[in-house]
């Protein structure tokens, strides 16, 4: 990578601010998915044996108001980040202040803080999503380095990664950052051939960015999930209620003139007469009849899809293939998931978000040489756009 690491730095008796994407769900209080706690163990693991002290920034969830905090605070994440350490985490309540500034002043040589939802920050003018610049200064001036971690949030611009880095403050990659940059960037820069791109998900206006980069770079582009209807309207096919985007049929349409046979379409679908999972459902082949919605991909497809990524050296996957959430509407995304868990010899990745989840619901996760641990972010990477938080580390 072009970017420096904490391999590069001397974190001997430093206070060393690292970043993290703990932004990790919570049901009544309980973490229900902790992987990306776990993702970010190296970095702070390889911080604290060389002798640094951590003092871990991360957002969780979207915070406008006062009531928005609740259920937002990243004590339970600070705790189970103590579980996976098997050390004590000392947890500030705050974002600013006395209390913080004591807890850091107070750290002995790999001792961790964790600091308060760095969005709480943003009930008094966004202060850190709109990446103040007085923020951004004040949480470098409790450390001597930093660590950008978080590559869940390497899209956003905001105190907290950009503005802290901007002071300054030597300012390096984590392990996690370092690994994502390395499996995504290098599967579009240079892909070991035939690379195949498997895009699903309900809107095609959310892919459009990523169909586009990806165009001149796969040797072949898989379309699943609801935006296949509007890759179907475009053809001029019957799509009965299915999911359809009218307003992205022309975009549709220009997508598959560039792409020429590198977009593959689906030959059939499961459809129903409701957004159920209980429904009486049938496999539709070509033109969807009225009353009608296609909730998944049908077998032919799987069999069409499994058979172009047998041969695939590399494979980047994002969005389900159909409501993998419905039992009876899941097929389509197992089928693709073992597909790919049959290649031996292939780089696979899945760009975070739904199929991320997807995989790991459906118990493929450990089948994938990489699962992004960013949705937004990975989906930016895969559009070819230059991420804010990756660019403000320094370069080596
Ligand atoms: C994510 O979950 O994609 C990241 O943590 C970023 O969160 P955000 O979309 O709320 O900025």
């Amino acid at each position: 990578m072009a970017k420096k690491t904490v391999k590069d730095i001397d974190l001997k008796d430093k206070k060393v601010l690292v970043r993290v994407d703990f932004n990790v769900p919570l049901k009544d209080g309980v973490i229900t998915d902790d992987t990306r706690i776990k993702a970010a163990l190296p970095t702070i693991k390889y911080v604290l044996d060389n002798g640094g002290k951590a003092i871990l920034f991360s957002h969780l969830g979207r915070v406008k108001t006062e009531e928005d905090k609740a259920g937002k605070s990243l004590a339970p994440v600070a705790k189970r980040l103590g579980e996976l350490l098997g050390k004590e985490v000392t947890f500030v309540p705050e974002t600013r202040g006395e209390a913080l500034e004591v807890a850091v002043a107070n750290l002995k040589d790999g001792e961790v803080v964790v600091v308060e939802n760095t969005r709480f920050e943003d009930i008094d003018g966004k202060k850190e999503s709109k990446n103040d610049p007085e923020l951004g200064k004040y949480w470098a001036s409790l450390g001597d380095i930093f660590v950008n971690d978080a590559f869940g949030t390497a899209h956003r611009a905001h105190a907290s990664n950009v503005g802290i880095a901007s002071t300054g403050i030597p300012t390096v990659a984590g392990f996690l950052m370092e690994k994502e940059i390395q499996f995504i960037g290098d599967a579009i820069a240079e892909p070991k051939r035939p690379m195949v791109a498997i895009l699903g998900g309900a809107k095609v206006s959310d892919k459009i960015g990523v169909i586009k980069n990806l165009i001149p770079v796969a040797d072949k582009i898989l379309i699943g999930g609801g935006m296949t209807y509007t890759f179907y309207t475009a053809k001029g096919m019957t799509i009965g209620n299915s999911l359809v985007e009218l307003d992205k049929v022309e975009l549709a349409k220009e997508l598959l003139e560039e792409a020429g046979d590198k977009i593959v379409l689906g030959v059939d679908v499961i459809a129903t007469s409701e957004f159920s999972n209980d429904t009486p459902r049938e496999v539709i082949s070509g033109n969807i009849p009225d009353g009608l919605m296609a909730l998944d991909i049908g077998p032919e497809t799987v069999k069409l899809f499994s058979g172009i990524l047998q041969d695939a050296k590399t494979v980047i996957w994002n969005g389900p293939m159909g409501v993998f959430e419905f039992s009876n509407f899941a097929n389509g995304t197992i089928g693709v998931c073992e597909a790919i868990a049959n290649l031996t010899d292939a780089t696979t990745i899945i760009g975070g978000g739904d199929s991320a989840a997807a995989a790991e619901q459906l118990g493929f996760a450990d089948k994938f040489s990489h699962i992004s641990t960013g949705g937004g972010a990975s989906l930016e990477l895969l559009e070819g756009k230059t991420l804010p938080g990756l660019a403000a580390i320094n370069d080596k």
